[in-house]
């Protein structure tokens, strides 16, 4: 499984916490069925405008400490369009990050390229805590952290809005029932495809080879097909492509998975958007 290596000390998956209190006056079974319910439609909704943020959790209150470059939630879609103008007052080329976990790739990214500007999210609370301490020490005017969920971004970036999506290492849900949580899929895609501008790249690396192949079949498909043209999709990236730009870093699971000897997927999908 992808995240949480035994080497990182962290516990299992832990998904985000949808814990508003259900009708006490429900039995114990009807509970667990609205609860099972909930979540499912949480699944559902997730890509529509109206979805809410709903949990409770301690560290997403803490995050405010770090207000000045920390968004959270329905927060983060307030900037739709306005992200250069509002938030980093200065044009620069946007990227964003899925999935940051613990900020190494965000952080040699913002350093290497100072002109552009950054938003890195993450929806786990007590990593986006700890994420959001170390990035406290650096200069945030180039980045921006969001508490947020990555099928979240056409509600988030105003059409075209965005230059490079990052996405690496995700979290591979790998039992079949879960398998309507991966974030890539054609909602996901079709949500890219909307914030990138033309001829701007969605980046995606995996050590998880069932995923790897999700991917593929769904980028494949002859409606993703009509979207992007994919520019690299590579099975072994050190192997096969060393000299693609993916291959130029590792993040920090990555190497883990490299220690390991497992060969990396990855795949360059460029939006076919006419200018
Ligand atoms: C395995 S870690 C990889 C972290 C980092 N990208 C790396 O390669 O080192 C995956 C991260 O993605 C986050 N994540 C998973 N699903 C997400 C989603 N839908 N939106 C935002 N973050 C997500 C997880 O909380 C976790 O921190």
């Amino acid at each position: 499984m992808t995240d949480s290596p035994n080497n990182l000390k962290e516990k299992p998956k832990e998904s985000p916490k949808m814990d508003l209190p259900l009708d006490p006056e429900l039995t114990e079974a009807q509970q667990l069925t609205e609860g099972k319910k909930r979540k499912t439609n949480e699944n559902d909704r997730l890509y529509q405008k109206d979805f809410q943020y709903h949990h409770r959790n301690p560290y997403h209150e803490k995050l405010t400490e770090f207000d000045e470059f920390v968004m959270r939630d329905s927060e983060t879609e307030t900037h739709l369009g306005n992200w250069n103008k509002e938030v980093f007052k200065r044009e620069a080329p946007l990227c964003v990050e899925i999935g940051s976990g613990y900020g190494h790739f965000m952080l040699d990214y913002c350093e290497n390229n100072p002109d552009v500007n950054f938003v890195g999210m993450d929806l786990r609370f007590k990593r986006t805590y700890n994420l959001a301490k170390r990035l406290a020490k650096f200069s945030y005017k180039s980045f921006r952290y969001l508490r947020a969920r990555g099928e979240r971004i056409e509600f988030m970036f105003e059409e075209n809005e965005a230059d490079r999506i990052f996405y690496f290492f995700p979290d591979p849900w790998p039992k079949k029932r879960h398998h309507k949580k991966r974030l890539f899929q054609m909602p996901f895609l079709q949500a890219a495809y909307k914030v990138l501008r033309p001829g701007g790249t969605l980046y995606v690396k995996t050590d998880h080879t069932h995923y790897a192949e999700w991917m593929i079949e769904h980028m494949d498909k002859p409606e993703a097909l009509e979207l992007f043209d994919i520019k690299l999709k590579t099975r072994d990236l050190y192997k096969e492509a060393p000299d693609h730009y993916l291959a130029s870093f590792q993040t920090k699971f990555e190497k883990i998975f490299l220690k390991k000897e497992q060969p990396i997927n990855a795949f360059e999908l460029v939006s076919k958007k006419e200018k």
